[in-house]
């Protein structure tokens, strides 16, 4: 059932592009306007809806994290993102115009369940954005959006992960389309841009595999990694950190890059592997400059640089050791490419290590514990 492939995590990683394009199918028609046919909460009540709290542990909490900058980019609602077990314990504010997003792939984390449990008894509507048809938090919700990743075997997420961004995004769509917050021609663009995601995967996918084996043959003995990346770019640095801990059992720390000169600095020496996930540099991006000069700061103190960053940025060229390359695509987009090669190098890391990526020690596939 692994068709080929060494390992679930390999052929996982390989259906990264499809994962996105079958949960994008079948919402856009042809005069432009964004569906939700599994999603049965009203109309009125989600155009009413005045913030939205994404619930969600590990991976899927990073994916929540990613579509923070999106949904309050299109929608001009605050959005909140909690890992479920902190949520839960902590009073919090709830309202009926609260709309509570539980993001999970199994959909029976029992951290995930509890805290949309807590959420309905406060009288706030929970909508699941869930892998697994028929799953307790799709059955507990008041509204389900489905991934269409297909099973996930390989205990560490991946193609969920893209497929999670792609739902929330598709509900951020959504709601800027009732709420009016975006013109209807801007919602069909970025939807395009939506689906030309799997493609530039695919590339990725096509072309960076050596490179990124290269990296994991020679940094297969690291003691430690840092993670850093800016806006969109922070919560791919936090999964990319996580994939490698979970996979690799090598000690790693995400950072928001911007924290870098507040404390992380600290822990840079001779040889320290950095990756930096590095936004586009197109229209004069401002952060852009910020992660490079992040860069240029970890680079004088003799850190080993490895980047994320657009085909044909120069500026990266000139201080990064190893460069995973990322095909041309809008900002709010590029967490969908972007956590491909991180993907790819913690299993690549941990097949150097001879462990086995599908089955990670001490961890579950879903935790039906709290
Ligand atoms: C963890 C898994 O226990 O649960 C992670 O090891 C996963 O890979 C997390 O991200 C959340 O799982 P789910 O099924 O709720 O998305």
């Amino acid at each position: 059932e692994k068709g080929g492939w060494d390992s679930f995590m390999d052929k996982e990683i390989h259906e990264d592009p499809a994962a996105v394009q079958r949960t994008l199918i079948g919402r856009m028609s042809d005069d432009g306007t964004i569906h939700l046919d599994e999603v049965h909460i009203d109309e009125h009540e989600l155009k009413a809806v005045d913030k939205i709290i994404v619930v969600a542990c590990g991976t899927a909490s990073y994916a929540g994290m990613v579509a923070k900058y999106a949904i309050e980019h299109w929608v001009r609602v605050p959005v909140e993102v909690e890992l479920a077990h902190e949520f839960r314990y902590r009073d919090p504010i709830l309202t009926p115009r609260t709309l509570v997003v539980a993001i999970s792939q199994s959909g029976e984390t029992m951290d995930t369940l509890m805290a949309l449990r807590h959420a309905r008894e406060q009288g706030s509507k929970v909508l699941a954005i869930c892998n697994t048809q028929g799953a307790s938090i799709a059955r507990e919700s008041d509204a389900v959006l489905y991934t269409h990743a297909g099973p996930e075997v390989a205990v560490a997420s991946t193609k969920a992960f893209v497929a999670q961004i792609t739902a929330a995004y598709i509900l951020g769509l959504y709601l800027a389309q009732l709420k009016g917050t975006v013109f209807r021609d801007e919602i069909r663009n970025t939807f395009d841009q939506l689906q030309a995601m799997p493609r530039k995967i695919q590339w990725v996918l096509d072309t960076q595999p050596s490179t990124i084996e290269q990296a994991a043959v020679q940094l297969a003995d690291a003691r430690s990694f840092l993670f850093l990346g800016r806006h969109v770019g922070y919560p791919v640095a936090m999964e990319g950190a996580l994939k490698l801990k979970e996979i690799a059992y090598t000690f790693t720390e995400g950072f928001a890059a911007g924290e870098l000169k507040h404390g992380p600095i600290a822990l840079v020496d001779e040889g320290e592997p950095i990756v930096f996930i590095v936004p586009p540099a197109r229209g004069r991006n401002v952060l852009h400059a910020k992660v490079l000069s992040g860069i240029e700061e970890v680079k004088a103190r003799g850190a080993y640089i490895i980047a994320v960053a657009e085909v044909g940025d120069k500026d990266v060229e000139r201080y990064a050791d190893v460069i995973f390359w990322r095909p041309e695509c809008p900002t709010l987009m590029s967490p969908l490419v972007d956590v491909v090669p991180l993907q790819l190098f913690a299993m690549d890391m941990a097949k150097q290590k001879g462990y086995d990526v599908d089955k990670p020690r001490n961890l579950a596939k879903s935790v039906t514990v709290e």
